[in-house]
């Protein structure tokens, strides 16, 4: 039996800018495209732009239809998890300002190119060193785990950063459940690679695809890894890693993989996708640390986004009495 969690929404605190500017966000999921092609009666109806213009982007039409999973969400905020000193970030902002390379190394091109990306059904294959490994529908996990909402900071390397509320649940207990053996010090994803509908990965054919992360068992088990579903209250759209993505605050962006099929526990530390390009620069650990220059910029601030505002980076992102005793 599927348990529909379907929680009241509350409004978060004032500076929340931004109920109403999600509803405007720009939607280019699967079903919004299928509608207008029957509505249209032809294949060439895509953004009917309605003139909303974010950061020199025009952007379509918005869709208010239902997005898969929408029924699981929102759910009810945790509030353990709140970045009192920093606003949330502008949803559109936050839709529309993205690292998805599969899709396109232009941050505000990718929300307009993954309508073709097919989210639903989707499953996650865990294998490896455990005793109860398998292959897992994304509602199955929904309705397996408590799922909560949480404000994060977001620090990416490039020096960015955003402050969101994203919906799931700890990885701990996805990895208790499927309870690792003795062996396991490690865990490693990967995520969904399609190029007949990511343009990104054809276009950079020496790329190590699919793109691949890992973290350390103890990193993983940490209360703060967090499998995300949800985004601002709603299913997390397609160009932030739907339909379900890794966030793990207190490490630079790139570590917090999206549209995950496959997670794997292993006696060894994986390889990953940033360290197999640039193993100079972006190295297996990656934590937020303002003291440790990227080979090319200082990671002494961050800019948050959108706009050039600039804060002080903080070590492990702000989450040293969470994380500090594991390093
Ligand atoms: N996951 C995949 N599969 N592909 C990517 O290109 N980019 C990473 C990370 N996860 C990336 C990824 C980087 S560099 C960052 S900063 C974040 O996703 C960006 O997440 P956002 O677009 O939701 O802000």
């Amino acid at each position: 039996m599927k348990l529909r969690k379907k929680r009241r929404w509350e409004l978060p605190e004032s500076q929340v800018t931004s109920r109403s500017d999600w509803e405007k966000r720009p939607r280019s999921g699967l079903y919004t495209r299928r509608r207008m092609l029957a509505a249209s009666g032809a294949g060439l109806a895509l953004s009917s732009g309605c003139g909303l213009s974010v950061e020199g982007l025009e952007l379509g039409q918005v869709d208010t239809a239902d997005t898969p999973y929408s029924g699981w969400f929102p759910v009810e905020r945790n509030e353990d998890y709140q970045v009192p000193e920093r606003s949330l970030t502008n949803p559109i902002s936050a839709t529309t300002y993205n690292n998805y390379y599969e899709f396109s190394t232009n941050k505000t091109a990718v929300s307009q190119l993954v309508g073709d990306f097919e989210i639903e059904p989707w499953t996650i294959e865990v294998s490896g060193l455990c005793n109860n490994g398998g292959t897992f529908g994304v509602e199955d996990l929904f309705t397996l785990f408590d799922m909560e909402e949480r404000i994060y900071r977001f620090r990416c390397v490039e020096a960015w950063a955003m402050t969101v509320p994203w919906s799931g649940f700890p990885l701990h207990r996805l990895l208790e459940y499927v309870d690792p053996t003795a062996d396991a010090t490690h865990v490693s994803f990967v995520s969904a690679n399609d190029p007949v509908v990511m343009p990104g990965v054809d276009q950079r054919p020496s790329y190590p695809w699919p793109y691949h992360e890992g973290l350390r068992m103890d990193e993983a088990m940490n209360e703060l890894t967090l499998m995300v579903g949800g985004l601002f209250g709603e299913p997390i759209p397609r160009q932030n890693g739907a339909p379900l993505r890794l966030i793990v605050p207190w490490k630079y962006g790139y570590k917090s993989i999206k549209s995950i099929v496959r997670i794997e526990l292993t006696a060894s530390q994986p390889e990953t996708f940033w360290s197999t390009l640039v193993p100079d620069e972006y190295p297996f650990e990656s934590n937020v640390d303002p003291s440790v220059p990227h080979p090319r910029w200082s990671q002494a601030t961050e800019r948050l986004i959108p706009g050039s505002e600039e804060v002080e980076t903080l070590l492990y992102n702000g989450y040293e009495p969470e994380v500090g005793h594991l390093y």
